[in-house]
C-alpha cells in the first residue's frame, strides 16, 4: 500500500495481463454479520480484508463472537462463530470507522437484540445520514438514541420493547442499505410473520437482492411482493452454511474492466479472476454499461476476459441508479469518448465517501474537461486531445475517487496524474495499485537522478525522496562497493578488470528494505567502511565493471518510478531522465560530515585526512576515462553546503512537480 501523501502515475500506454481483485466489500460485510448472528461456525473464504472489514470483524469480537483469523494459514478466510440470536451480555463501544456497511446493519441487528451499545465512526460517519432507519427501529419499540446530531451517528442503544404486529415502515429512497439493515436483523425475533413496507421508490435494487441471496444461504427466505413489501416468516432463524466463498468485488473490476477497454494494444486483453457475469452483485451489470461506450467483453464460469473494441468509446445517456459505485468509472471513461456522456439517476453519490457528484465534477475539471453537475446527474465532455492538463487529484478519503481517476494516466496529451492520499483505496482495495502496476505499461518509467561526489548526502536525500514519492530506491554507489567486497572475499586484486567484472556480472546480492544482502549475509555495515568506498572509487574505473553493473541498475526502473543515486546516473545509465540533480557540497562541509558520522559511531578518524581522502577520491572520480562524475546535461545544479536535508528534500520534490506541470 502507498502511504505517501500522494502517488504521481507517468502516461500509462498499454496494459495487458491477469489480475486477482479482492473480494466484494458489499458481501463480506453482509456475510460476517450474517456468520456473527447465526447459529453454528461459519468458514468464510476470499473475504476482503479492508478496512471496512476490520472495524467490522473487531466489533464482533467486542460483542463476544468467536472469530478466526487466517484460517488454514490462509489469510482471506476467516471462520466466525456466531451468537446463536442470543444478546450479548456486556456493554460494549463500537468504532466502526467510515463503514456504512458495518453501522446500518449492526445498528439493526443491536437494537432489536438489545443490550448497552455505543456506535459511533470517523467525523465524515457522523455526517453520513442513519436517521430513517432509526425512525423504522424505532417505530418497532427499538431503543436508540442520539448522541451528537439527530439523524446521524453516534448512536447510543439500549433494550427494546418490540411490538411487531404492524408492518414496518422504511424508507427507500435515500440509501438501500436501511432495508438491507432491517431484513438481516428482523429474523432474530421472527417468532411471527413480520411485515417490511418500503416508502418511496427503492434505490441501489441489486444490493437487496445480495442481501436476499445470502439470507437464503444463511436459511432465510423472504418473501417479497415487487420492491414495495418484504416479509420474513415466523420461525425463520439463523443458520450457519458451513463455509461460503465471497465473489470478487465487482466495483473494483469496474477499474480493470475500463482499464482493458482503454488501454490494451489490438492483441492483448485484461482477464480478470473471481468473477463472472453471473455474479450476485448489482455492479457487474456496469459490463453493460461498459459495453456500451465500446469495450470488447467475454465471461468464463469464474472470469472476465477484456479487449479493445470501439474506439474513441461512445458516449453514452445512461440511467446508473443501477450501479451507482461502478459509475464513477463510466465518468472517466467518458474521458475517452467522443461527445457528452450524461450519467443519471445517481442522487445517492451525494451521501457516499464524500458528495461524490460535487467531487467527480471539480476533479475532472482539472483535467481540463467540461462538466455540467446536477441534484443526481453529471454530464461530462473530454477535453481535445491537446487540451488535457496536468492535475493533482483530491480525494476526498474515498477510495473510488483515487481508483477511478488512476485511468485518466492514459491521456492522448501524456501528461501525469497526481492521486493525493492514495492509502485511502485501502477501503476496499489495499493493493490497487500495486495491481495495476503489474499489467500497465508506462511511456517510460520516471527516474529521478541524484549525482555528486562522495559525502554530498546523495544517498539520504534520495532516500528520502524515493520515500516521500513512494518510489523505488537504488544506491549505485553501494554495487560498486559490493564488488570491491566480494572481490576481497574471493582474494582477487581491485585492479584485475577481467576478473572484477566477471564478479559484478553475477553479484548474489538482494536489497532487502534497507539491507543489503550478499550471498545472503548482511553486508549493510561492512559495505559503508571507508575501505571498501575507496575499494568501490578503485574498481569502478574499468570499463568492464561498469558495463556488467548496468542491466542490474536498469532493472531498478519500476512503476511508479525511481530515484538513483551515485555519480553517472544523468549522464551514462539514465540519460533519458525527465529530472537530473547534481548534488554538491564543499570539500571542508563534506569532510566534516563524513567525520561526524565516523566519531557517531566510535570510529576514530582525522578530518585533515578525511578531506584529503574525499578530494584524492573526487579526483579519481572525476578525472577516469569511463563515465567520469560530472553534471549531466540538463542538470540542476544544488549546493548543500548550507541546508538542512529536509530544505534539500523539499526543494528536489519542487523540482519534481514543477517538472510534471502541476
Ligand atoms: O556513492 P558511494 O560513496 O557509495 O560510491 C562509492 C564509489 O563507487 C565512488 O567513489 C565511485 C563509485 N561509483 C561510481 O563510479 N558510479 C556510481 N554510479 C556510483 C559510485
Amino acid at each position: 500500500m502507498f502511504a505517501t501523501a500522494f502517488l504521481d502515475l507517468p502516461p500509462l500506454q498499454s496494459a495487458s495481463g491477469t489480475v486477482q481483485l479482492p473480494g466484494s466489500k458489499s458481501i463480506s460485510n453482509r456475510v460476517l454479520l450474517l456468520a456473527a448472528l447465526a447459529t453454528g461456525r461459519t468458514v468464510i473464504h476470499d473475504l476482503l480484508d479492508s478496512d471496512d472489514t476490520r472495524v467490522m470483524l473487531t466489533a464482533l469480537e467486542q460483542l463476544g463472537c468467536g472469530v478466526e483469523r487466517s484460517v488454514g494459514g490462509v489469510p482471506t478466510d476467516v471462520a466466525v462463530t456466531g451468537l446463536a440470536g442470543v444478546p450479548p451480555k456486556n456493554a460494549a463501544k463500537l468504532f466502526l470507522g467510515n463503514a456504512g456497511t458495518a453501522m446500518r446493519p449492526l445498528t439493526a441487528a443491536l437494537a432489536v437484540l438489545g443490550g448497552d451499545f455505543a456506535l459511533s465512526g470517523v467525523p465524515r460517519m457522523h455526517e453520513r445520514p442513519i436517521g430513517d432507519l432509526v425512525d423504522a427501529l424505532r417505530q418497532l419499540g427499538c431503543q436508540i438514541d442520539y448522541t451528537g446530531n439527530d439523524g446521524f451517528p453516534p448512536l447510543k442503544v439500549g433494550q427494546p420493547s418490540l411490538k411487531l404486529d404492524a408492518p414496518i415502515a422504511v424508507r427507500g429512497d435515500v440509501s438501500s442499505q436501511f432495508l438491507t439493515a432491517l431484513l438481516l436483523a428482523l429474523p432474530l425475533v421472527a417468532k411471527q410473520d413480520i411485515h417490511i413496507d418500503v416508502i418511496g421508490e427503492l434505490i441501489s435494487k441489486p444490493y437487496i437482492e445480495i442481501t436476499l441471496n445470502l439470507l437464503t444461504k444463511f436459511g432465510i427466505h423472504v418473501k417479497r411482493d415487487g420492491w414495495q413489501r418484504f416479509t420474513i416468516s415466523q420461525g425463520a432463524s439463523y443458520q450457519s452454511p458451513g463455509e461460503i466463498w465471497v465473489e470478487a468485488d465487482a466495483s473494483s473490476a469496474s477499474y480493470f474492466i475500463a482499464l482493458g477497454a482503454i488501454s490494451t494494444p489490438a492483441t492483448g486483453s485484461i482477464r480478470i479472476e473471481g468473477l463472472s457475469e453471473n455474479a450476485i452483485q448489482g455492479d457487474i451489470r456496469f459490463v453493460d454499461a461498459a459495453r456500451l461506450m465500446g469495450a470488447q467483453i467475454t465471461s468464463g464460469a469464474n472470469h472476465l476476459e477484456i479487449s479493445k473494441g470501439a474506439w474513441p468509446f461512445t458516449a453514452i445517456d445512461l440511467d446508473c441508479n443501477h450501479i451507482p459505485d461502478a459509475a464513477m468509472t463510466l465518468a472517466i471513461m467518458a474521458l475517452y469518448a467522443e461527445g457528452t456522456t450524461t450519467l443519471r439517476n445517481i442522487a445517492s453519490w451525494r451521501v457516499k465517501e464524500t458528495d461524490r457528484i460535487s467531487a467527480m465534477a471539480t476533479e475532472l475539471r482539472k483535467l481540463g474537461a467540461t462538466v455540467v453537475d446536477g441534484h443526481d446527474f453529471i454530464s461530462v465532455t473530454p477535453p481535445a486531445a491537446s487540451d488535457w492538463k496536468p492535475a493533482s487529484i483530491h480525494t476526498y478519503d474515498d477510495h473510488r475517487i483515487a481508483m477511478c481517476f488512476s485511468l485518466a494516466a492514459f491521456n492522448p496529451a501524456g501528461v501525469a496524474v497526481r492521486i493525493e492520499d492514495p492509502k485511502c483505496v485501502a477501503k476496499t482495495f489495499p493493493n490497487y495499485f500495486e495491481t495495476l502496476f503489474e499489467v500497465v505499461k508506462p511511456r517510460s518509467v520516471p527516474v529521478i537522478c541524484v549525482d555528486g561526489p562522495t559525502a554530498s548526502g546523495k544517498g539520504t536525500l534520495a532516500s528520502r525522496v524515493a520515500q516521500q514519492l513512494g518510489f523505488h530506491y537504488l544506491d549505485s554507489g553501494a554495487l560498486y562497493r559490493l564488488t570491491a567486497l566480494a572481490a576481497k572475499q574471493q582474494g582477487i586484486a581491485w585492479d584485475d578488470e577481467a576478473a572484477l567484472a566477471k564478479i559484478a556480472a553475477h553479484l548474489p546480492v538482494v536489497f532487502e528494505g534497507q539491507a543489503v544482502l550478499l550471498n545472503e549475509d548482511d553486508v549493510s555495515e561492512l559495505i559503508r567502511s571507508e575501505e571498501m568506498g575507496i575499494g568501490a572509487s578503485k574498481v569502478s574505473v574499468f570499463p568492464a565493471v561498469r558495463d556488467a553493473l548496468t542491466a542490474l541498475q536498469h532493472s531498478f526502473a519500476r512503476l511508479p518510478g525511481l530515484v538513483a543515486d551515485g555519480r553517472d546516473m544523468g549522464t551514462v545509465i539514465f540519460p533519458a531522465a525527465p529530472l537530473k540533480i547534481f548534488l554538491t557540497a564543499s570539500s571542508a562541509t563534506r569532510a566534516e560530515r563524513r567525520y561526524k558520522q565516523l566519531i557517531s559511531k566510535g570510529i576514530s578518524a582525522k578530518l585533515d585526512i578525511l578531506r584529503a581522502d574525499l578530494e584524492a577520491r573526487d579526483l579519481r572520480d572525476s578525472s577516469r576515462a569511463s563515465a567520469p562524475l560530472k553534471a549531466a546535461e540538463g542538470a540542476v545544479l544544488l549546493d548543500n553546503s548550507g541546508q538542512t536535508i529536509e530544505e534539500s528534500v523539499e526543494f528536489v520534490l519542487n523540482q519534481w512537480r514543477s517538472k510534471l506541470g502541476l
